[in-house]
């Protein structure tokens, strides 16, 4: 099986390495993407042999260097990504780009029949609607990589829409669960997650909660259900990667060793099931479980999300973009953290929310983002 992997050099393209790497008889990169680590990326084009490489951003310091790689064609841009998404010969696109980029690569690869195993959750948050209809027209497929949605996609396999009363989704609850003063984190407390080793933005936005907020919104997306369906419960320890109860009073669940090996391995094999590449989950040494409600007031996104996600339209493109930005901001020290809420609420108040066209939402996208800029020039 061919596969594009974009976003090689982040930490789901890592783990997704390991796991094409454990299955060489089945799995051939043909085509990897970075942003600006153009060391890694060239590490990964020579030690996997790609024939396309691809630097999204065409002024990342040191692209010449890639003039190294003797047998493989170089691209640049976003734009060259998505082309190469959609006239590849590869069957599957794993998409592991951090925020709202990763759409148009998206909606390339499942436009030209591909399946896009989809870590790249902005994707579904601020485009599901397009990319739904997308999926309506028969047109490619997503499988989730996300762990708690891969729980939910596992989970619902072979069940009627009409048996699912609730998806309920789990949160580790971040670094900052415990923190007296969540508002005034520093950078450094932010970045220190529990339970998983991720990318700096996800990371922040798991302390924020904005992380869960996203992840009911691609929920809510990815199995066609509104709010009132989707529940989440914090779950420290982050083995029950999360629960679907059913109509007859059953919830089910799906565990195992918090490591995204286990949801990439599985979105590149569906519908097989292949031999365990992560760490056993001893029952025993994760008792007791346990679980607790969000706190809302002192996490305010997850709410914002869920208030995104009933106006509907452009809003949770809005809220995306918003939070993508004050995001850059506080790792940039530029603001703190509690402020990432307020930019969120007053952003959310200033937008008129539109229905939710492909133009429409890129308008919303850009406008969101020129309120942070508005703000940061400002302060
Ligand atoms: N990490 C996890 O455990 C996890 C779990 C579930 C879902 N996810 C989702 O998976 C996605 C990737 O997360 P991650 O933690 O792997 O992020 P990450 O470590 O920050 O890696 C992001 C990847 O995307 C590239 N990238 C950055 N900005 C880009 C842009 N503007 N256009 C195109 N590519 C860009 C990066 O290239 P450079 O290295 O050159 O910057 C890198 O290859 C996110 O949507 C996240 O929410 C992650």
């Amino acid at each position: 099986m061919e596969v594009i992997l974009l976003g090689a050099t982040g930490s789901i393209g890592t783990s997704a390495l390991e796991v094409v790497k454990k299955q060489p008889d089945k799995f051939r990169i043909t085509a990897i993407s970075a942003n600006r680590n153009i060391d890694s990326l060239l590490k990964i084009a020579l030690e996997f042999r790609v024939p396309k490489v691809i630097v999204t951003d065409k002024n990342a310091p040191g692209i010449e260097k890639l003039k190294e790689l003797d047998d493989a064609e170089i691209f640049t841009g976003i734009e060259a990504a998505a082309d190469i998404c959609a006239t590849d010969s590869a069957g599957i696109v794993l998409n592991a780009v951090v925020g709202s980029a990763g759409y148009l690569p998206t909606k390339r690869a499942l436009l030209s029949g591909k399946t896009v195993a989809l870590a790249n959750k902005e994707t579904m948050v601020s485009y599901g609607e397009v990319i739904n209809q997308i999926l309506a027209a028969g047109k490619g497929r997503i499988i989730p990589v996300d762990s708690e949605h891969s729980a939910v996609f596992q989970l619902l396999e072979n069940k009627k829409k009409e048996e699912l009363e609730k998806i309920i989704l789990t949160a580790s609850g971040g670094p900052l669960r415990n923190h007296r003063d969540p508002a005034n984190a520093t950078v450094e407390e932010v970045l220190r997650h529990p339970t998983w080793n991720m990318g700096s933005k996800i990371t922040v936005d798991s302390a924020s909660l904005a992380n869960k907020g996203l992840e009911v919104i691609e929920a809510a997306r990815l199995f066609n259900v509104d709010s009132s369906k989707i529940d989440v419960i914090v779950h420290p320890s982050s083995v029950i990667h999360s629960f679907v109860e059913l109509k007859d009073g059953s919830i089910v669940a799906q565990l195992a060793h918090p490591d995204m090996k286990l949801p990439i391995q599985y979105a590149l094999n569906y519908p097989r099931r292949q031999n365990r590449q992560i760490k056993r989950l001893s029952l025993r040494d994760v008792s007791p479980l346990e679980f607790f409600d969000p706190d809302k007031e002192k996490f305010p996104l997850l709410s914002y999300a869920y208030e995104a996600l009933d106006t509907g339209g452009t809003m949770p493109a809005v809220f995306n973009a918003v939070n993508e930005e004050a995001v850059s901001l506080f790792l940039g020290k530029k603001i703190k953290f509690g402020e990432i809420n307020t930019l969120v609420r007053r952003t959310m108040d200033l937008h008129k929310a539109v229905s939710a066209e492909e133009n429409a939402i890129l308008e919303a996208d850009k406008w969101a983002r020129k309120q942070i800029l508005i703000y940061s020039e400002k302060t």
